[in-house]
Order: C-alpha cells, then structure tokens, then sequence
C-alpha cells in the first residue's frame, strides 16, 4: 500500500472507525489467528467477547494457548491484553461493569460454567502483576501462606499440639519454590525477614515464588518486569524460559524486544479490542502477514 493511500486511510479513520493515530484499516483475514502447534492447547479461548458498560474491550478473539511455552500477548495501550489475561483465570469477575462472553476450555471444562471453584481454577491458572505485591509478612510465610490456606500445609503452635506439625514440608517447600524462582540464593540466610524490604526485582521474583507454591499449570504475566531495573529484568526474563519448561506461561508486555527475546508464539491485539495476528514469535517479527502488525512492530503507531 502506498504511502499516500495509507494517509488517506489514516484521516479516513480519525473521522469514526476504531483506529489510533497512524494506524490503517484493513480487514482481518481468519487464517492470520490460525496458529498451528505441536502439543496440547493448555487453554482454548473460544469467540471471547468482553464489555465495560456499554464499551467493547474485546471483540470475538479465538486462539489456542500452547502448554509448557511462552506466549507473548502484544499491542498499543488500552487495545485489550490485561482485559484478555484477567479472562483467563476469571480475574474479570472482580471487575463490577465487565461483562464477557463466550467459552475459555481448560481441561476440557469451560471456565466459565457456574460449577467451576474460583479458588482452585486461581490456584492453577496463577497470576503475576505489574507492580510486586508481596505480601507484609516474612519472606518464608509469603511462600507458604497459600498452601496453609488450602489446607496443605498444618504448621504452628495449634498445629503442634494436635501432632500434625508439617514444619519440615514447609521448610521443603519454602527452600524449593525460591529455588524455582532464582531468589533462594539472595534470600536463605533471612527468611524471617519481612519481604517489604526487598529490592523491587526481588519482591517480583518473591511473587513468582509465591505463585509457585500452590503449584499451579498456567502463570499469567501482566508486564511482569515493566517496573524493574534492566538487570532485575533480564533475570525476570531468564526465568520466565526456564519456568516455560514445566508451566504455560501468558505474559502481556509493551517491550517487543522481550516479546521477541522470551516467547514461543505471540499474539498481537490492536485498537478496539481485535486480535489480528498470532503465529510463531519469530513469524510475527520477521514477515508479520498484516500491514498494521509491520506498523506497529516497526513503531508506525502504537
Ligand atoms: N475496570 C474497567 N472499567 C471500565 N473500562 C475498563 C476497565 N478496565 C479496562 N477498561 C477499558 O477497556 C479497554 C482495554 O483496557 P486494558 O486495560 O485491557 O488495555 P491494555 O491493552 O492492557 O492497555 P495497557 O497497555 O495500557 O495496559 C480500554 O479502553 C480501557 O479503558
Ligand atoms: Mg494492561
């Protein structure tokens, strides 16, 4: 398309259609969302439809999440993608003016039949926040708090007192979760210690940590390393490829460069809520199929 016919499109859009500035308009075409894989779909996103009110954050998106991989979820500001990650584990539900539609299929169940238990859909389908929240307790029990909670863990003075004194399996626990999240080497000589005095880096590994402890399948990322230093998030980011071993791992980020460095396949949402490409992460930046997904990689708009 040439450069005029593209201004033209451009203007066309500010006057109406759903475009940001600098982005054209083009048709989607169904096969640039086909992505083939080998392995098994961890979640299939099926015809997803989200409202605020009477708004449209997301519009008709289907797309297989592949299991044990990174999938990058990318896009301009306000096009959808935390809207589209909260979807994956109900997290929308919280959200009073948000309404959504259509099927999200996790082990063959429909995540959003009434029948499915919130607590336990969270516990696998784990999620990881912009900001570290840590919670303002000991570095050992922000580990351990969720498998007591869930019953998995009996530990303290009642506990000791009726016999059923797990210390030792939380003390497994604790050193094997931080271990998993490449922190147990700068933490295991303060455990006690409250967590809030940990560097930003290290409260986001502690959350991912924490995350682990329920032992989850699915590990939701919403720009998990956007508040961190460049050395905080390369190490964010080695983790996030060795966790994809054994866990599915969704993750939104603003940075393509690294969409481009850490995941397996990317999807790639624009204005209004469309998803309008999703293939292989090297597919999409080297020879992306849609003219808008090129202006936008290569920083047209956005
Ligand atoms: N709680 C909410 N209530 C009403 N509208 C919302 C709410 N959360 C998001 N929206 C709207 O839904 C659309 C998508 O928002 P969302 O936060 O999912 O975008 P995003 O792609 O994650 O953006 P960013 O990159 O800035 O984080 C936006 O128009 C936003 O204003
Ligand atoms: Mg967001």
């Amino acid at each position: 398309m040439s450069e005029t016919i593209k201004e033209m499109d451009s203007e066309q859009n500010s006057s109406g259609s759903q475009t940001t500035k600098g982005e054209t308009e083009e048709r989607i075409r169904a096969d640039w969302v086909e992505y083939d894989f080998d392995g098994q779909p961890a979640l299939s996103v099926e015809d997803l439809d989200v409202y605020y009110g009477d708004e449209q954050a997301i519009q008709s998106v289907s797309m297989d999440i592949p299991e044990k991989s990174v999938t990058a979820l990318i896009g301009p500001s306000g096009c959808g993608k935390s809207t589209f990650l909260r979807c994956l584990n109900r997290m929308n539900d919280r959200i009073k003016a948000a309404r959504v539609d259509g099927n999200i299929e996790f082990h063959g169940q429909n995540i959003y039949d009434d029948d499915v238990n919130l607590v336990e859909l969270r516990k696998r389908i784990g999620m990881v926040f912009q900001q570290p929240n840590p919670f303002p307790k000991s570095i050992r029990d922000n580990i351990a708090y969720g498998p007591r909670k869930h019953g998995e863990l009996d530990t303290g003075l009642l506990a000791r007192l009726l016999g059923r004194d797990d210390s030792e399996e939380e003390e497994e626990l604790v050193e094997r979760c931080l271990k998993q999240a490449a922190i147990w080497d700068e933490v295991n000589d303060r455990l006690d210690d409250n967590a809030l005095g940990l560097s930003g880096g290290q409260q986001q590994r502690l959350c991912i940590a924490r995350c682990l402890s329920v032992e989850p399948e699915v590990i939701l990322m919403d720009e998990p390393a956007s508040a961190l230093d460049p050395i905080a998030t390369s190490k964010i980011e080695d983790l996030i490829q060795d966790l994809a071993e054994e866990y599915t791992v969704v993750i939104v980020t603003h940075s393509m460069q690294q969409a481009a460095r850490i995941s397996d396949q990317t999807a790639v949402f624009l204005t209004g809520g469309e998803l309008v490409e999703y293939d292989n992460t090297d597919k999409i930046f080297e020879n992306p199929e849609s003219q808008r997904v090129e202006d936008y990689i290569t920083g047209k708009f956005g």
